[in-house]
């Protein structure tokens, strides 16, 4: 199970000490995935102009370093400017694969007031895998790095 305070913590030490905008990003990527499944990938997209361009991963390479505004789970989030819990992706409109044994997906946006300046995007391979649990989990560790960044 995800610490989303422990997270918190960790994230509020570091920009203490003056770490950068990408090893934040990175901090957040990492100790995420570390919670275990359902956590099998964690994608660090931020907007710059209208696409989403990853700046930090933990798990699997994806080839989706540059998502349009609008396009596939991570730019319909942002386009609708709301999170995204996908219980299976392949029901997802224009889903952007990034390994085949991904099986569900979650999106919580990073914002600032009305500003969203970038997102949470965990793949998943358990079906279904993220629950209300999860869902507040992500989105505390998306506010504090809102605040931070
Ligand atoms: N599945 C995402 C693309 C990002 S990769 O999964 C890391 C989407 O449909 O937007």
């Amino acid at each position: 199970m995800l610490d989303a305070d422990a997270v918190v913590r960790a994230l509020h030490a570091a920009f203490t000490h003056d770490v950068g905008r990408t090893a934040l990003l990175q901090l957040a990527a990492t100790r995420i995935r570390a919670a275990g499944p359902p956590y099998t990938g964690v994608y660090l997209y931020m907007v710059r102009g209208d696409e989403l361009v990853l700046e930090a991963f933990d798990g699997r390479p994806t080839e989706h370093t540059n998502i349009p505004v609008g396009a596939g789970i991570c730019g319909r989030a942002v386009a609708e400017q709301r999170d995204l819990n996908v219980p299976d992706v392949h029901q997802a409109d224009g889903y952007l694969a990034c390994s085949i044994e991904t099986k569900s997906e979650l999106v919580a946006l990073v914002r600032r007031h009305d500003e969203i300046l970038g997102q949470i995007d965990i793949d998943s391979d358990v079906p279904a895998g993220f629950d209300t649990t999860e869902e507040a989990a992500v989105r505390t560790v998306a506010d504090a790095l809102a605040a931070l960044l």
